[in-house]
């Protein structure tokens, strides 16, 4: 059967079967948790602990029991919903959206992200992707038969755009840079500089911009720019958020795609033939979510704890080196000075009972890293003994 698959598939490894030191999405990662080993590799907050807001978990209850619970809400989106987000682009993004023309609601923001790219890309058409970056971005590109073209990023401008690294790269086949800002896995939040270079350089080439902030609640010392916001760029940005990362409701599966409204037309269309509609009781309860976010203050102190304690503990560990984490609840650690971080990431599950994501996952740029995910477990503590498991078994990796 597999032969039967269009050839870009037939070599594709979604990574189900895959082994647990290179991917995070099989059977054999539940069952290390089981054996006693910390999981902190799935960005999921606070994960397997319970972390629901109370408001949101009342106003699920009573979804529930609502009768328009076992019903469709229009494919587009509920329209309370849309406005309580389009609150939220102006006072956040500085955006000024018309509700139901400018924002759709999907079941998470892979989806979105998918449906972004879709309608444009053609065989053969060029993608720059600042890499290490979001995997998935590589995946869909190569779904759609694009090309995918990495642009690298270097520790030492912390991974900060250089225009010039893309300027040589465009050809007549350049359609699209797919940017994740703030950045998964290296934390990266991109600086004003960063974004009008892009900014500038999207517009000169005519090019279309796919921005991902799925991680744009939680910025530490740099301020949150929002690409569509930046003068002429709407009308070439499709931005995609989501509800997982920020609000810790990764389960809820609500994220929105933020476009101009004759593209969005167009996505609307693609992306209801397949999707149909986002759940109705997700939506009604994320909605309290958005009236009361305050919960997400108790969340930013914690990951600020744990950002700081990566920073801390494993910067002593000789040939180890790692910037402060400047967005969310992720760290990403040099260990190239170590050895192959596939290897160690086999290693420190042994050694330390932790399971990390390799960094060779996250396209050029990746190798020789490990990312861990901070916002694991509710208890500091556990994250924090787990950092010190990790810094004192690396500390023999060589020895
Ligand atoms: C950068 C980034 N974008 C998007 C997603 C997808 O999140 P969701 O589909 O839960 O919104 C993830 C999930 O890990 C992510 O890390």
């Amino acid at each position: 059967m597999k032969e039967k698959m269009k050839k870009e598939f037939q070599s594709f490894e979604g990574g189900l079967f895959g082994d647990v030191e290179k991917a995070d999405v099989g059977d054999s990662y539940q069952k290390l948790g089981e054996q006693g080993v910390a999981l902190m590799g799935w960005a999921d907050p606070f994960t397997p602990d319970f972390s629901l807001p109370k408001h949101v978990l009342d106003k699920t209850l009573e979804a529930v029991c609502s009768p328009l619970s076992a019903h469709y809400t229009a494919p587009v989106g509920n329209p309370d919903l849309k406005e309580l987000i389009a609150e939220k682009c102006k006072k956040f993004n500085h955006l000024d959206l018309d509700p139901q023309r400018n924002i759709i609601i999907t079941p998470g923001s892979d989806s979105a992200l998918f449906f972004a790219m879709f309608p444009f890309i053609e065989k053969g058409d060029e993608v720059m992707i600042p890499s290490p970056s979001y995997p998935n971005n590589f995946t869909n590109v190569k779904m759609m038969q694009g090309k995918v073209i990495p642009i690298p990023l270097y520790a030492e401008d912390g991974y900060q755009l250089r225009i010039e690294e893309m300027e040589s790269r465009v050809t007549a086949k350049t359609k699209m840079v797919v940017l994740t800002h703030p950045n998964n896995p290296t934390t990266t939040v991109y600086n004003r500089k960063s974004l009008e270079d892009l900014s500038a350089f999207v517009q000169k080439h005519d090019l279309i911009l796919v921005c991902d902030q799925a991680f744009e609640d939680f910025t530490f010392e740099n301020e949150m720019i929002t690409p569509a916001s930046l003068p002429g760029m709407m009308e070439r940005t499709i931005t995609v958020c989501s509800v997982s990362k920020g609000m810790g409701l990764s389960g809820y599966r609500v994220a929105y795609i933020i476009a101009d409204d004759k593209v969005m037309d167009v996505m609307y269309g693609c992306a209801v033939s397949v999707i149909g509609a986002t759940n109705t009781i997700s939506q009604v309860a994320v909605m309290e979510a958005f009236k009361d976010p305050s919960f997400m203050d108790v969340f930013a102190k914690s990951y600020d704890i744990r950002r700081h304690a990566a920073y801390e503990i494993l910067n002593q560990v000789p040939k180890v080196n790692v910037q402060l984490p400047q967005s969310g609840f992720l760290c990403w650690v040099d260990v190239s000075r170590l050895g192959n971080s596939s290897d160690i990431c086999a290693y420190l599950i042994k050694e330390a009972k932790v399971a990390l994501n390799d960094g060779i996952n996250y396209g050029p740029g990746g190798e020789g890293h490990l990312r861990i995910v901070l916002g694991v477990y509710e208890d500091d503590k556990k994250v924090i003994d787990a950092l010190h498991r990790m810094a004192n078994a690396l500390r023999n990796y060589c020895a």
